[in-house]
């Protein structure tokens, strides 16, 4: 890293895009609270400041969600704060954890089995394009209670609107217009779309994810149509898309780690272990967006009121001051929390800290089971399918920055006949 260039000025750099945790680390160090004129917005980058930032619900609003996702798909209770954002989230989230849960197994192995059925008896093949991109999306569609022959169409839908969320102003909002007009057609078409079949479920409600959120209700309230099509929205690009980048960048390092490859193959329990380290080490959702409401101090520089504050979790998660060799992947970690994350974070018990992949505090992922559920399942039933699976010759294994994930373009495995 060129340590005598600008901070500003490295945040645009290609070797900044390539890979942050250099210039994320120098940042730690020395501009911990840092304002990114570009952005417009201040950068959070020490493991404690992040920790703070997301369990402080006083200073901290979430409203700025709603410039970007709420202007591709609505609103939901993602830019919500308060009681409003507990409702909404209350008459949705016993489905997504639990046993209640449970049942939508099923349609996770079924449709991995799929996926995984039309994959060569041995060669080579793009985890990305056969896998990745495919099983979270098909898997909402399930449990929505749409038809399987509606996967395709979900998938495009999905893609279109996750290209429609990038900002580049965070106060200002503004977007690259084209991309936001489509993403914004997208979430038409999908809302048209699923419309008469939440009418439908109204009056008579069938054992689907869409008949379970139209008649939950919390505080006495119940969703509104418009709260219903900007949720599956927010389902498919909060759930698909993220999931989608996690299976992708674990089963990455793990061909970068071969020796850790062979701990998973050994003993397929570990990739529960794995995709910990891997929401730590290469965090598919490398920051999340507040606003402040008061002034704020962290590592003693204070936020005055009325500021966008990125939290760049993705920085936090190697922190050296927490976690020893941070960019060493290694799934028998001592200091990282190794299973099931909490909404309250895990903080230091038994020398243990939470990775921040999900969040923490009131807006903590939703889909952080589910997700997990997804890639070790997946994760089995793909390496029962490859056996002796190592990167392909002249696989490109570089991470991309695109609409706030991060994850490379491709994951080439060749592999033999199991
Ligand atoms: C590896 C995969 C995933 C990652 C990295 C991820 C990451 C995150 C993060 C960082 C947040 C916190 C947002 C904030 O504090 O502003 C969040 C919230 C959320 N996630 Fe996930 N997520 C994943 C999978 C899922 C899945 C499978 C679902 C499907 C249910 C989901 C649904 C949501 C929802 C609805 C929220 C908003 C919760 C709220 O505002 O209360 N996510 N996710």
């Amino acid at each position: 890293m060129g340590s005598s260039k600008n901070i500003d000025e490295l945040l645009y750099s290609e070797e900044h895009y390539a890979d942050p945790y250099p210039l994320w680390e120098r940042m730690r160090h020395e501009s911990p609270v840092f304002f990114d004129k570009r952005l417009n917005a201040w950068l959070l980058t020490r493991y404690q400041d992040c920790v703070e930032a997301f369990a402080n619900h006083k200073e901290f609003s979430n409203r700025l969600y709603s410039k970007t996702l709420g202007v591709v798909f609505g609103p939901t209770m993602l830019d919500k704060d308060g009681q409003e954002h507990v409702v909404q989230r209350r008459i949705v989230a016993p489905e997504f954890v639990g046993k209640r849960f449970e049942p939508y197994y099923e349609a996770i192995d079924r449709n991995a089995r799929n996926l995984i059925e039309q994959f060569p008896d041995h060669g080579v093949v793009d985890l990305v394009n056969a896998f990745t991109t495919r099983l979270p999306v098909n898997v909402i569609v399930d449990m929505l209670g749409m038809d399987q022959s509606d996967h395709d169409r979900f998938h495009d839908w999905y893609t279109t609107m996750m290209a429609g969320l990038s900002v580049k102003d965070l106060l200002e909002s503004q977007f690259s217009s084209d991309k936001q007009n489509l993403g914004v057609l997208a979430h038409k078409e999908l809302a048209d779309y699923v419309a008469p079949i939440i009418n439908d479920r109204k009056s008579c409600p069938v054992d689907d994810l869409i008949s379970k959120i139209v008649h939950a209700e919390a505080a006495g309230q119940k969703l509104t149509l418009t709260e219903i099509q900007a949720f599956i929205s927010l389902l498919l690009v909060a759930g698909g898309e993220t999931t989608d980048k996690g299976i992708a960048n674990m089963w990455t390092q793990l061909l970068l780690n071969p020796d850790q490859l062979g701990l998973v193959l050994d003993d397929h329990e570990l990739f529960d272990a794995a995709f910990s380290e891997m929401m730590r080490h290469s965090s598919p959702v490398p920051g999340q967006l507040r606003y402040s409401l008061n002034e704020v101090t962290f590592s003693g520089i204070t936020i005055p009121p009325d500021q966008a504050v990125y939290i760049q979790l993705a920085s936090a998660n190697n922190d050296e001051t927490v976690f020893k060799n941070p960019r060493s992947f290694k799934i028998d970690r001592e200091d990282l929390h190794l299973s099931k994350e909490r909404k309250v974070g895990h903080h230091g018990e038994e020398g243990r800290y939470g990775h921040l992949g999900f969040g923490l505090g009131k807006h903590f992922c939703l889909g952080y089971e589910m997700a997990r559920v997804e890639a070790v399942m997946g994760s089995v039933l793909l390496s029962e399918k490859m056996k002796n699976p190592r990167l392909a010759p002249g696989a490109d294994t570089s991470f991309v920055l695109k609409s706030g994930t991060r994850s490379p373009k491709e994951v080439l495995i060749e592999y033999d006949q199991a």
